[in-house]
């Protein structure tokens, strides 16, 4: 298969292995044609000919709801996905095709401004055996050019009878709630002006008819790489089309570039599926793993933090007691969280010191790693270097380091201002102490948090804030990835607020949420789950009763929810009785036996926690003779008992449960289902099939 070809002058097909992309340039500047199902040459050259009817009359624009890429110019009445400002005050482009090159799956279409030295390129690649399609621009000027606004990619779905918006939202202990809704006419803007990707949405969209299913139906879905502020504006015009603009930053400017520079978007990307939401899952999970994640083959280790056992009260010796009781449970990785360093015994002081605190670890922090070697485990460390404390010693020796107004209050939110990483000098410093920690130390894993979202930006602030800080960011971890190639890193930002496709291509886990209440959690990974894999989600089992919503769950349930994900254990675990610590060490046991089938495997959802008191979900390996399958109670009434769940994805055969010895084939599994006998509330279920 052609990746790409241009079946005549001026007409492009993008080709994946399940969808296909239509594109033309010619007078009206790029267009899209076409955005669904496989099409031949032939059909490709018909969709590209369809006249661009105006059926309402002479009040709309011909090309609103097609174009891919509107200049703030023109004829067109939908949001531009480029807007510019020359020192005159003008804003009047026109831009040219100078030529079209594809190489590989890589399709580049140039265009020069009609008078000034401005040259600007729409970027679309897609890979062979993968359904997303990469888009970006970049833009390079030899005059002086604010960029307003420069979005990465406008998808235009096809003209559909209604439209159907899913989204994810949130807010701190309530990350990624999955949301489906009629989409409104006018426009729906998600996005974040926190500098963090942000809980509030997460940068992915799925557009259906209304009628899509978790297993049918034809969804196009679209995503935005990129840790700050955001944008995805879902339009749904008068004209009856609808078009997604995606990218960087909130509110004007983006960018501010003088001659000779360049300016180049964050990538957005676009997929199409016509199994239903389930297949548009896997194929974004498929490509996470494979593509985006630096090292998405790899098995996560189980791990052990200390945060809501010890809290900001850890000392040497009660990490040390952890560690043996996580080592003896079968933990594999060790994880100290906030409380270490400066004079951070609680949250109102000590951030920005990152050094351990002497009364805690008199010594440093060499022998409680060398015991966590011992153990049998590996180190790893909480770290949030974007953050101070007014009441550190790097707030003293730097006031001017965080985002301010001068002559303005300095507003404090957790105690806490953000560092400005937008400037050179404390990104160095942020680099600077991250490297020598890492290399004095043997620490394998660093979870890098945030939890103050930029405020104040302070005078010009407004580029830092939009664009500089999380390229600064990206920088510090692209050169700590370079520098220290075995430590691996989590992201967390109050939870679940810097979860985006960005971010996951320079860390190898993120961390959904603070919300560590399984039944909870059950809703919160449902919608992590719709972009993200399972290989990236930390999921951790903690105490009961959980200390946000009180609930008190059976330790089993608990496991099994966080068996679906990366496992990871947060418990005070020298409370724990020794028939939980015994049922604790045989169910990671059972985790690691499923663990390259949830890791790396692709995932059914069978029964949604939003709409079912008996939620189930299953995962098939990748060679498609194992499977994890699943099955809660949650919230249900009266004793019923959960129904079998069906698993018609099974490939033929007789499979076995490897616990059990049961065996089933595969049509009784399909059509009657796995039947885990849950009858109480919080039952729950992991069942490991092999195919005999
Ligand atoms: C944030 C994180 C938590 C924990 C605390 C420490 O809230 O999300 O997991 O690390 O900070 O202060």
């Amino acid at each position: 298969m052609t990746l790409v070809s241009e079946p005549a002058p001026g007409v492009w097909v993008l080709r994946t292995p399940h969808s296909a992309y239509v594109l033309t340039a010619g007078e009206d500047g790029p267009l899209c044609r076409h955005w669904g199902g496989p099409v031949d040459d032939e059909s490709a050259l018909a969709l590209a000919a369809v006249p661009l009817d105006v059926a309402r009359g002479s009040w709309e624009s011909p090309v609103d709801g097609r174009e891919e890429y509107p200049s703030d110019a023109g004829l067109r009445f939908a949001e531009p996905a480029l807007a510019l400002r020359f020192p005159d005050g003008t804003r009047t482009v026109r831009w040219v095709l100078d030529a079209a090159e594809v190489s590989e799956g890589h399709l580049r279409l140039r265009y020069t401004e009609q008078t000034r030295p401005l040259r600007l390129t729409l970027h679309y690649r897609v890979t062979a055996g993968h359904d997303p399609i990469e888009r970006w621009v970049s833009l390079d000027t030899d005059v002086p050019v604010e960029v307003l606004r420069a979005d990465s990619a406008v998808w235009c779905p096809p003209p559909l009878e209604r439209y159907r918006l899913s989204s994810l939202h949130g807010r701190w202990g309530a990350d990624s709630r999955l949301e489906r809704a009629e989409l409104p006419a006018g426009t729906v803007r998600l996005g974040s002006r926190r500098t963090t990707t942000s809980p509030m949405h997460n940068p992915w969209i799925a557009l259906d008819d209304g009628t899509a299913t978790e297993t049918a139906g034809e969804v196009w879905t679209a995503a935005l790489a990129w840790s700050g502020t955001w944008h995805i504006d879902v339009q749904r015009l008068p004209v009856g089309r609808v078009a997604v603009n995606a990218g960087a930053a909130h509110e004007e400017p983006v960018a501010s570039l003088s001659p000779g520079t360049s300016y180049v978007t964050p990538v957005s990307y676009g997929l199409y599926s016509a199994g239903g939401f389930g297949a548009a899952s896997r194929a974004w999970h498929e490509h996470v793993r494979t593509r985006v994640l630096p090292h998405g083959d790899e098995l996560r280790p189980v791990l052990y933090n200390s945060w809501e056992a010890t809290g900001f009260l850890l000392d040497e010796a009660n990490q040390m007691a952890l560690a043996e009781r996580a080592a003896a449970l079968g933990c594999e990785l060790f994880v100290m969280d906030d409380g270490w360093f400066g004079a951070r015994v609680a949250d109102n002081a000590g951030l920005g010191d990152w050094t351990p605190n002497p009364a805690r670890f008199p010594n440093g922090l060499g022998p409680l790693i060398a015991r966590v070697g011992e153990l049998g485990m590996r180190f790893g460390i909480w770290v949030e270097p974007e953050a101070v404390n007014p009441d550190s010693d790097l707030y003293r020796a730097h006031p001017d380091w965080v985002y301010h107004s001068p002559g303005y209050p300095r507003h404090e939110l957790r105690h806490q201002l953000a560092l400005n990483l937008g400037r050179p000098e404390v990104a160095d410093w942020v680099h600077g102490w991250l490297d020598a920690l890492l290399t004095a130390h043997d620490i394998a894993f660093v979870k890098w948090d945030m939890n103050r979202p930029v405020t104040d930006p302070g005078p010009r602030g407004d580029l830092l804030w939009s664009t500089a800080h999380a390229r600064n960011l990206y920088a510090i971890l692209d050169r700590l990835r370079r520098a220290h190639p075995t430590v691996r890193f989590e992201s967390c930002a109050s939870g679940g607020g810097r979860v985006d496709l960005g971010i996951l291509a320079r860390t190898d886990q993120v961390w959904p949420s603070d919300n560590t209440d399984a039944a909870d959690r059950l809703l919160i990974q449902e919608g992590f789950g719709q972009l993200y894999p399972a290989r990236a989600m930390t999921a951790w089992v903690t105490d009961a009763p959980n200390f946000l919503t009180g609930n008190r769950l059976p330790l089993r349930f608990r496991f099994h929810v966080a068996m679906a994900g990366v496992l990871g254990i947060g418990g005070d675990l020298p409370a724990w009785s020794l028939s939980d610590q015994a049922e604790a060490a045989a169910l990671i046991g059972q985790y690691k036996r499923i663990r390259p089938i949830v890791q790396h495997g692709a995932l059914y959802r069978l029964r949604s926690p939003g709409s079912s008191a008996a939620p189930a979900l299953a995962y098939l390996s990748a060679a498609g003779d194992e499977a994890a399958v699943f099955q809660f109670l949650s919230g249900h009434h009266y004793g019923e008992p959960a129904p079998p769940a069906r698993l018609p994805f099974l490939p033929p055969g007789t499979w076995e449960d490897a616990d059990t010895g049961a065996r089933y084939p595969q049509a009784f599994l399909a059509t009657h289902g796995l039947d885990a006998g849950l009858f109480r509330n919080h039952d729950s279920a992991v069942t490991h099939l092999r195919r005999v």
